[in-house]
């Protein structure tokens, strides 16, 4: 069994090692020489996994006919906007073989067309004539790389089209630290998996100003609320925004050490940088960036009120300082739990 994955960047690495375990050949492309040659020659990827060891079985090459024949599945895992470009190579490629399902591990939209990443993987396979050979699914969730890593217990969601076989996927990606959840609101899924990283921005930027943790509670659980309002508007299910891919993840992201957005979000309050500053020094991709733009256009567009998001998009955008975006927030007028 070959396994193809997309990308030789954090989640890239740890989801490739994780993946070792189980199968013979799983080998990552990459479009950085440095990156390939270090996981060849010293079986790490300091820029993006610091000293971890990689197990010996996975390989890393710059030549992508090279990566995905023989592959039995294609893992695509690189940042959200990058996408339809390694796709449209993808489907282009005389070695990408017919009935490979293709699915997608980057958390966002797209915010040129405010698609979400599996309709950009369509668009491509549709574009190329190959959209009837390849079912399309996501796997999300809770999964910071550096615990992955680590074989810290992790559990995720795989949800996919009815033209896939996604509980025999289950199986194959599944392993003894890695719990893989099937669900086929592919939609709410992917939704979930972005949007938490607008609220992370959020509870980031509240974490600089000093808040406590009747803050964090807060901004999490109205996030939640902007979720679900913003994300069955665009056709998920209620109850997936309270599974892995939404609660599960909000609650990760918004607290962890390891999340860039929630760190970005905290750095943006220091006041020292511009948010493009900030970005601009990062090796690793702020998904969270992208998708707060993505997701105040969705907003527009389809009459949602997202308080929270607003706010974190002027202040990444429009150069509203953290603490009146917070006063804002505070002082929007009263109104019902639940009633807008
Ligand atoms: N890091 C995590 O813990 C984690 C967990 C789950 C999901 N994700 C998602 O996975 C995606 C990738 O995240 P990451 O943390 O691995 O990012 P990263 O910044 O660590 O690595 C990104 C990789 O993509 C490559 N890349 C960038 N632009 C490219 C292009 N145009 N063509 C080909 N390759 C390109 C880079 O060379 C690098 O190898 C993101 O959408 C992220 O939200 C990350």
């Amino acid at each position: 069994m070959k396994a193809a994955i997309l990308g030789t960047g954090s989640w890239a690495s740890a989801f490739g090692s994780h993946l070792c375990h189980k199968w013979e050949r799983v080998v990552l492309w990459g479009i950085e020489k440095q990156q390939v040659d270090s996981i060849n020659q010293t079986g790490t990827n300091p820029d993006f996994l610091g000293n971890v060891a990689l197990p010996p079985n996975l390989r890393a090459s710059l030549d992508l006919a090279d990566v995905l024949l023989g592959a039995e599945i294609v893992f695509v895992v690189v940042p959200s906007q990058a996408v339809r470009e390694v796709m449209n190579q993808v489907a282009a490629s005389p070695a990408f073989q017919a009935g490979t399902p293709v699915v997608n591990m980057a958390k966002g939209f797209e915010v040129s067309t405010l698609e979400r990443i599996s309709e950009v993987i369509t668009d491509e396979l549709t574009n190329a004539g190959l959209r009837d050979q390849h079912p399309v699914a996501v796997l999300l969730g809770p999964s910071h790389a550096e615990e992955v890593a680590q074989e810290q217990p992790t559990a995720v969601v795989l949800s996919g089209g009815p033209d896939g076989d996604w509980s025999h996927w289950q199986t194959w990606i599944a392993g003894p630290f890695f719990r893989v959840y099937t669900n086929d609101d592919m939609a709410g899924v992917e939704i979930a998996s972005g949007f938490k990283n607008i609220i992370a921005l959020a509870v980031g930027m509240a974490d600089g100003l000093g808040a406590g943790d009747n803050t964090r509670g807060t901004l999490m659980t109205r996030g939640m609320f902007e979720l679900s309002r913003l994300g069955t508007a665009l056709g998920g299910q209620q109850e997936t925004f309270f599974g892995l891919a939404g609660i599960g993840d909000m609650i990760t992201t918004c607290i962890s050490h390891h999340s860039r957005n929630r760190n970005f979000g905290e750095a943006v309050t220091n006041g020292d940088r511009t948010p493009e500053e900030i970005l601009a020094g990062s090796v690793q991709v702020v998904e969270g960036v992208h998708m707060t733009r993505a997701a105040l256009k969705l907003s527009d567009k389809l009459g949602v009120e997202l308080p929270i998001t607003k706010q974190v998009h002027d202040v990444l955008f429009s150069e509203k300082p953290p603490r009146q975006a917070m006063r804002e927030l505070m002082e929007r007028q009263l109104r019902d739990e639940f009633g807008g």
